[in-house]
């Protein structure tokens, strides 16, 4: 991981995304900001539809017309956000890269793939076609692919898709760009082949200290590469967080609805985080309104009555949110905090001794009314003969009285 001191190679600062067509007005993105340094990875997680492929499309400034895009996107110090086409043009492939999920639709089918890699390198610095060709063979050679100077004479058409994936990595790198991104770039290829495939993304970022942006919906692929994970709801973010701590302890509902950290019956959990994104019940909300409420309310069983009123922003969490984990709210820096948009986040861990109201209550405990057990059930006073405060739960309130109602398994 990197150090807190590290300057971002990438700054998206509260980006928006707006479609607009004669029939509709689709807010794809709404809002968000992530930093990322140079080595590091970040992945970003959340159900299809969620914003993730424009934003990193936004990011490369490669959306159609019909978007407009507001907010800040700087790369190494330079604004992107209403930089003129030539000046992205520059921008693209020798500063930031980005790899797509198929392959296939990238490559030209006309052209050798010696070609294709070569061609990059020509355009940003200027080489001469037969250098391009050497170099377009050795980049080859660091992809992983096999007897490479032969393979560049090949047509994309020749090569299996894990080739062409790497065919696609070798031209995203051959500028060495500072950042990287990699829109689900092993979802359509085998186990085997995906392992490769993400051998070569670690060693870019370790060789060339390259940031990678990672977009996948594999835990397990996030688990062994990512430094830290965004969590994307409804075109926003609604959860960042060092990698290991997302895994042991997510604090919105919604990660922990995605991670299977809530146990349903008859759905096998994903231990340790590996296994793909859960299901969660209900649907994802429609992009083309803006709510002022929480945008996971209709799926969330921890919901109370303020969220409905207002939409949570994201916010670092607090000692007292964290509890035990020793540090104060600006003490951790931008890549290393941990951050939720919801107005209740779900407690760390168990304190069962100070409100045993569970599933092992014992009925002459006394609740506390302030800290409260993952586990325990308060539904409002069902069989709690504790006290609560009953009042509205404050913005940083760890107890927020009602929130895990029986059906509590509906959030995750
Ligand atoms: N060109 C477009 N015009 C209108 N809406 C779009 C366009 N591209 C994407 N969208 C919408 O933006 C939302 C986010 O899409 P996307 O970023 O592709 O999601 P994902 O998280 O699965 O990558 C979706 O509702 C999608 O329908
Ligand atoms: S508890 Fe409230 S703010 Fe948090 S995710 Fe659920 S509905 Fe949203
Ligand atoms: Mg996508």
């Amino acid at each position: 991981m990197t150090t807190s001191t590290a300057p971002p190679a990438l700054s998206v600062r509260d980006l928006s995304v707006v479609f607009r067509t004669p029939t509709r007005v689709v807010h794809a993105v709404d809002g968000l900001s992530y930093d990322i340094a140079a080595g590091e990875v970040l992945a970003v997680v959340g159900e299809s539809g969620c914003g993730k492929s424009v934003t990193s499309t936004a990011v490369m400034g490669l959306l159609p017309p019909t978007a407009s895009v507001g907010g800040s996107i700087r790369l190494g110090g330079r604004e992107l956000v209403g930089a003129d086409e030539r000046e992205l043009r520059d921008v693209r492939g020798r500063e930031i890269a980005m790899i797509f999920q198929e392959p296939m639709t990238s490559l030209n089918p006309v052209l050798t793939i010696g070609r294709q890699v070569g061609e990059v390198l020509r355009r940003h610095q200027g080489i001469g076609r037969r250098e391009a060709r050497e170099r377009a063979v050795d980049l080859l050679d660091l992809v992983g692919i096999p007897a490479p100077a032969q393979r560049a004479r090949d047509y994309p058409h020749q090569l299996s898709g894990g080739m062409r994936q790497r065919v696609m990595i070798a031209i995203a790198i051959a500028c060495d760009p500072a950042v990287l991104i990699a829109d689900e770039p092993t979802t359509a290829l085998d186990v085997t082949v995906q392992a490769g495939i993400l051998e070569v993304l670690q060693s870019l970022r370790e060789r060339l200290g390259t940031a990678i942006v990672l977009i996948t919906h594999d835990l397990g692929v996030v688990a062994d590469i990512a430094d830290r994970v965004l969590v994307m709801y409804a075109g926003r973010g609604v959860e960042q967080a060092p990698v290991g701590e997302l895994f042991d302890a997510p604090r919105h509902p919604y990660t922990r609805g995605l991670l299977g950290a809530v146990p349903v019956p008859g759905r096998r959990r994903a231990e340790d985080g590996r296994g793909r994104l859960q299901e969660i019940p209900g649907l994802v909300p429609s992009l083309t309104e803006q709510p002022d409420r929480c945008t996971f309310q209709p799926r969330c069983s921890y919901a109370d009555a303020r969220c409905g009123e207002r939409r949570p922003a994201l916010r670092a969490l607090r000692e007292r949110d964290e509890r035990n984990e020793g540090y104060e709210e600006g003490e951790r820096s931008g890549t290393e905090r941990h951050e939720a948009a919801c107005w209740h986040p779900v407690p760390v861990r168990p304190v069962l001794s100070e409100h045993p109201e569970g599933a092992e209550r014992s009925d002459d405990a006394e609740c506390s009314g302030t800290e409260r057990s993952e586990g325990a059930e308060c539904s409002e006073g069902a069989e709690c003969s504790a006290e609560c405060s009953g009042a509205e739960p404050s913005e940083s309130a760890e107890h927020p009285e009602h929130p895990e109602r029986p059906g509590q398994e509906a959030a995750s």
